[in-house]
């Protein structure tokens, strides 16, 4: 609920992302399930999380696992039906967590009833919610434009002689958002979900659905906000749910047109730029950039900012599209330290925290090092394409065993036994490297452990306003092994130190860093920030609150 203070409840909650394929298998075709996420809810409550990003769970021929849904009012087979997940809701519930649901409307698949009426006939009422060309004059596709997984982004339909618009693969159709109609029919299944009890809604490549194919805009194109508005009319205005909306566009100057309080559109916007900034300006995330802390730290800092007063960020590292944080900006030597420290610097900021399934016990990259152990359409279709260009597999694969989607889309590891606890079956991918030491069970034994930091930075967001409003200010931007900053609210500071390197380091002090009071996040043991100078170990990290002194 909206109070009179502006207070919503997200702002004290951390959202958890499940990615249903690889959370946990209830039925041992070596797939996960809504029913496995049910009996999971335990480990969830226990982290103290309010709600849980779900990743669809719609039927799908999953050709990108779920993100190119074939019917929006029911769950694949292979998740579970709509009782499970009438069921999952409930049990949530009853721990206080919302379930939030992704929601793809950028695109459906190709075998969804609506494309296969569009496809069929020019004069179907359907075929309009499609984006049609006709075919270049001396015929194939209209132009050039290429789609993301590879290939032409245009799909030749003969039935109807015109080609079709595809931003992602040929399974993925791009719908026509310029039709009311579709626009309607979008609304009234957002509306029949909110009448199961969801909290929210995810909304994937938001900002593509206002795109002009034409001029080649595609994010952020003219019509966007248009859309978003008449979306928070017709299903979110006077309702407590929680949006998040998805896109790699969103710049700062643009953030608060989703996200500004006065504009009826979005609660946050989930942006990319500290992503963005560490991939290769020509080649992408095939070729990603050594992590570069300082780099980091000014793109965090300008969001901080940008969104101080308005807005929310909505704070993660890690996805199913993106490497795991360990592996991507720690240390897999110093597995469980980059894990807390990363997480400490990244859950202190203002905003509402993402934690991507397994971030909360250190998962690392998958490990893969042959082409056939990948699954993602991403990965095999760029794989194709940049072999042909000429680009050794060797190459290739050096580039996706870091930044592949797959890295972060091995089975969760529950506990040291077969499959990692994940499934009696045959897992649909393999498992990440370490498994056995890396999972739930051995985690949650170890006090020192990843799971229990988790726990006490969620709750921390919950206990301390502080945490939650108070004004961030960053320091000792230029150090490329520290990240550094303060919160304040009254005459309150919260200093937040963390080592990001495997190398010690002493650093002298900033006045308004030197706050004598209570740790309440001291990884290596507690050290005193107020003596001006202090050494931290390779990936401590520090949290000292105490009152403002100089400033
Ligand atoms: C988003 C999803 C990604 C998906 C793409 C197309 O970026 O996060 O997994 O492949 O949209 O739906």
């Amino acid at each position: 609920m909206q109070t009179a203070t502006g207070a919503r409840w997200w702002h004290t909650a951390t959202g958890y992302q499940v990615y249903p394929r690889s959370f946990a298998d209830s039925d041992g075709d070596g797939m996960g399930d809504v029913p496995g996420i049910t009996g999971k809810l335990d480990h969830l409550a226990d982290l103290g999380i309010g709600f849980i990003w779900l990743s669809p769970v719609y039927a799908s021929p999953m050709a990108d696992n779920g993100y190119d849904i074939s019917d929006y009012r029911d769950i694949a087979p292979e998740f579970g039906t709509l009782d499970d997940f009438d069921r999952l809701v409930a049990q949530a519930h009853a721990r206080g967590i919302g379930i939030v649901m992704d929601l793809v409307v950028n695109h459906c698949s190709a075998a969804h009833p609506w494309f296969r009426a569009a496809r069929a006939s020019r004069d179907a009422p359907e075929h309009d919610w499609f984006i049609w060309r006709d075919p270049a004059p001396g015929g194939g596709p209209p132009d050039d434009q290429r789609a993301c997984f590879g290939g032409s982004a245009w799909l030749w339909v003969p039935e109807v002689g015109r080609y079709c618009y595809c931003h992602f693969s040929p399974e993925q159709v791009d719908l026509n958002w310029d039709t009311p109609a579709l626009r309607a029919e979008i609304y009234d299944m957002m509306r029949w979900w909110v009448g199961r009890g969801i909290a929210g809604f995810r909304m994937d490549v938001i900002s593509l659905i206002g795109k002009d194919v034409d001029a080649r805009i595609y994010e952020e194109g003219p019509r966007l906000h248009a859309y978003l508005q008449e979306m928070h009319r017709e299903v979110l205005a006077g309702r407590d749910l929680l949006t998040i909306g998805e896109s790699w566009g969103v710049s700062r100057d643009t953030a608060l047109l989703y996200c500004g309080r006065d504009r009826g559109e979005l609660d946050m916007v989930f942006q990319f730029t500290h992503i963005l900034e560490g991939w290769d300006e020509v080649l992408g995330k095939w070729r990603p950039r050594p992590f570069d802390l300082v780099a980091f730290k000014r793109v965090m800092d300008d969001w901080q900012e940008t969104l101080a007063d308005d807005g929310w960020n909505a704070l993660f590292l890690s996805n199913h599209d993106l490497p795991r944080q360990v592996s991507r900006y720690g240390s897999e030597r110093y597995r469980k330290d980059s894990a807390k420290a990363l997480a400490t610097v990244l859950h202190l900021m203002k905003g509402t925290p993402f934690v991507y399934q397994g971030e909360e016990i250190g998962m690392t990259n998958a490990g893969f090092t042959r082409i056939d152990q990948y699954r993602d359409l991403e990965t095999l279709g760029h794989y194709s394409e940049q072999i042909a260009e000429g680009v050794s597999p060797g190459a290739f694969l050096e580039g996706a065993a870091r930044f592949s989607r797959d890295n972060s889309r091995t089975p969760m590891q529950w506990n040291a036994g077969e499959n990692a606890g994940f499934t009696s079956g045959t897992p649909w991918i393999g498992l990440a490297q370490g498994w056995p030491e890396v999972n739930v069970a051995a985690d949650r034994a170890d006090p020192g452990g990843v799971v229990a930091h988790y726990r006490r930075l969620i709750a921390m967001r919950k206990e301390l306003p502080i945490v939650v409003h108070g004004r961030y200010r960053p320091f000792l931007r230029g150090n490329a092994q520290v990240m550094a900053y303060t919160r304040s609210l009254g005459a309150e500071v919260l200093a937040v130190i963390a080592n990001l390197s495997e190398e010690p380091c002493m650093v002298e002090l900033p006045a308004p860093m030197r706050v004598s009071g209570e740790a309440l996040v001291a990884t290596h043991g507690v050290r005193d920030l107020s003596a001006g100078e202090v050494t931290l170990a390779p990936y401590e990290a520090l949290a000292v609150l105490g009152p403002e002194a100089a400033r």
